[in-house]
């Protein structure tokens, strides 16, 4: 079979205030979905974690974001039958960027497949087109990290490359709330917060937008320590717009007392999963705690080189 993989992502900064047009930065985590095809004679699409999610035959997954693929890698001139297996281990429908992964791993893997060019712009622009059958408006940040990896600074739909540097001594804690929720709810809910209180509310997106400007800084120098202390103060703003949520504040202050030199939620909010940055020397501790209580965790650092061959 032909194999690549895909990285998932998460929102360091600036979430919910970008649809406002304030900054956000987003960066690849080295945790990813894999995809492997081979020729055969119908279309057929499983996943190690969901089960069969596109099969030609009985119809399952018309109208998804594989379909959406298959049609866009013919218009291509890839028209070969394929089966496919997805193992994924980024968590599922918690802001991590999944289904984009999913979307740039398979589209990758099909190109090779067909011996076309699997370009990162072509396999990020398809699925592109692929996530907007799951979101209604994606802002392209997920299928941008999923297909090149790294840094991302995004400002009103633009997207710039960061340069960074990262002390290999620190590493990214997600850990998963359990917690499901819609993000179109939670968006509209902070929207609506918005209209009824710009006067006050315009303060905290300047906070945000000041706080996403000072961690450019630190994240270019790799001044950890300090970057930490930004996400405990990004974790204050989204608090105030009324986006976290009781899990999330236990599993907040859970790390934070386990020596997190930041803990935040990431993306949408209310559940999904948080965010921490920690000593990696530190995180034997704080995993004892987490499995003690039964919470799903992945340790992870930034991927830098997004969709790959595997
Ligand atoms: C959701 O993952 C991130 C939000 O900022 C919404 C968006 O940017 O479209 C909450």
């Amino acid at each position: 079979m032909i194999c690549s993989k895909a990285p998932g992502k998460i929102i360091l900064f600036g979430e919910h205030f970008v649809v406002k047009g304030y900054p956000g930065i987003g960066v690849a985590l080295n945790t990813y979905a894999k995809a492997c095809v081979e020729k055969s004679d119908s279309y057929f699409v499983e996943s190690k974690q969901l089960g069969v999610l596109y099969d030609e035959k009985s119809g399952i997954g018309k109208n998804t974001n594989i379909h959406a693929l298959i049609n866009e890698i013919k218009k291509l001139g890839c028209e070969k039958r394929f089966r496919a297996v997805i193992d994924s281990s980024i968590f599922i429908s918690s802001g991590m960027g999944s289904s984009a992964a999913v979307s740039v791993a398979l589209t990758h893997a099909l190109l090779r497949l067909c011996e076309k060019d699997p370009s990162k712009e072509i396999v990020s622009k398809l699925a592109f087109e692929a996530e907007k059958i799951i979101h209604k408006r994606p802002s392209g940040i997920d299928n941008t990290l999923a297909a090149y990896g790294g840094m991302i600074y995004y400002r009103a739909g633009e997207f710039k490359r960061v340069d960074f540097t990262w002390p290999d001594k620190y590493s990214i804690l997600v850990v998963n709330t359990g917690v499901e929720r819609n993000t179109g709810v939670v968006v509209k809910d902070v929207l609506d917060l918005y209209e009824r209180r710009s006067s006050i509310l315009q303060h905290i997106y300047s906070a945000s937008e000041k706080l996403v400007e000072e961690a450019l800084s630190l994240l270019r120098s790799g001044d950890m320590e300090s970057l930490g202390e930004l996400m405990n103060i990004s974790q204050g703003l989204l608090y105030t717009i009324n986006v976290s949520c009781p899990k999330c504040e236990e599993i907040i202050w859970l790390l934070r007392s386990h020596g997190a030199l930041g803990a935040k939620l990431t993306g949408a909010g209310r559940g999904g999963v948080i965010i921490s940055l920690f000593r990696s020397e530190d995180i034997p501790r704080i995993t004892t705690a987490l499995e003690r209580i039964g919470l799903r965790y992945l340790i992870a650092q930034p991927d830098l080189h997004g969709v790959s061959e595997t």
